[in-house]
């Protein structure tokens, strides 16, 4: 696996390729990663000749408030962790190779990116949707692999490639989750053994969401009260935000309907902020 630091590298290991006929799957990240990292590798895998990973913690998508300087970080584990998933570049830039001194431009998906979590962590998607704009023109992948935990992510970076014609496949991968349950995320980290226990309710509460979305009778609002007062069960967590939407449009759900989604965040004792979510079925 070749490790990539600067943009010149990646162009002209992506041009290299192309020359040789081969397509190309990117899979952006933040590093620090799990299980739910690696199945979007092998999936990258699955998707073209070669894969490429990128590792950059992005400051533009950290609020000021939030966890930028202590983002979970550990490069040589994860190196080792991409070259057995079979990556064949990892690409490393650093911040100000991103960031020239006097960058200036933002993507911005406005509808998408304004609600669920859009409301609590204002920039956080035009950070996103900025970086993997950014990404896509260096890279030029044929294909990109998201996570389905970061659902709403998903959704803007649809509308974003679709709207600006970017010429690539955005594929999406199911959460990864732990034997209890819990999604992955580097965030899970920042837990206490004993909060770690109790974030259970997360994944728990989805499942009484499902359970309750197939009877017909019991309204939207009626299940993502449920929701909250389940995980509110838990001393130190706090939903943010429980939400009955649809899948594509994240518009509220009056009712549960083909496509309709369980999106929830939640606050552990102030600190840490969780978030999960799965489709729910009337039958
Ligand atoms: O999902 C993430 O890890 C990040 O938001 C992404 C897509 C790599 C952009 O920084």
């Amino acid at each position: 696996m070749r490790r990539v630091a600067t943009i010149a590298e990646m162009r002209q290991c992506r041009d290299d390729w192309r020359r040789q006929g081969l397509s190309v799957a990117l899979a952006p990240t933040m590093g620090f990663f799990h299980e739910g990292h690696l199945a979007l590798m092998r999936r990258a895998k699955t998707l073209a000749d070669r894969v490429v990973v990128s590792l950059f913690v992005n400051p533009l998508q950290f609020g000021p408030n939030e966890d930028l300087a202590s983002y979970p970080r550990d490069l040589e584990r994860d190196a080792a962790l991409a070259a057995e998933a079979g990556v064949d570049a990892l690409f490393i830039p650093t911040t100000s190779e991103m960031y020239g001194a006097d960058f200036q431009t933002k993507v911005v998906v406005s509808g998408l990116s304004q609600g669920l979590c859009g409301a609590s962590r204002p920039g956080h998607f035009d950070g996103v949707a900025t970086v993997v704009t950014k990404l896509f023109h260096i890279v030029a992948p044929d294909v990109a692999v998201f996570g389905e935990k970061d659902f709403q992510q998903l959704a803007v970076l649809k509308r974003m490639a679709a709207d600006l014609h970017f010429n690539l496949r955005i594929v999406s991968q199911p959460i990864v989750r732990e034997q209890d349950g819990l999604a992955m995320s580097s965030r899970n980290s920042y837990l206490t053994a004993a909060e770690r226990q109790s974030a259970v309710c997360l994944s728990q509460s989805l499942a009484l969401a499902k359970q309750l979305a197939r009877d017909e009778s019991v309204s939207v609002a009626a299940i993502e009260q449920a929701v909250t007062e389940y995980i509110e069960k838990q001393p130190g967590f706090v939903v943010e935000y429980a939400s009955v939407v649809d899948g594509e449009s994240l518009r509220h759900a009056d009712a549960v309907g083909q496509n309709s989604l369980l999106a929830l965040a939640a606050r552990v004792n102030g600190r840490v902020r969780l978030i999960d979510n799965a489709m729910l079925r009337r039958s």
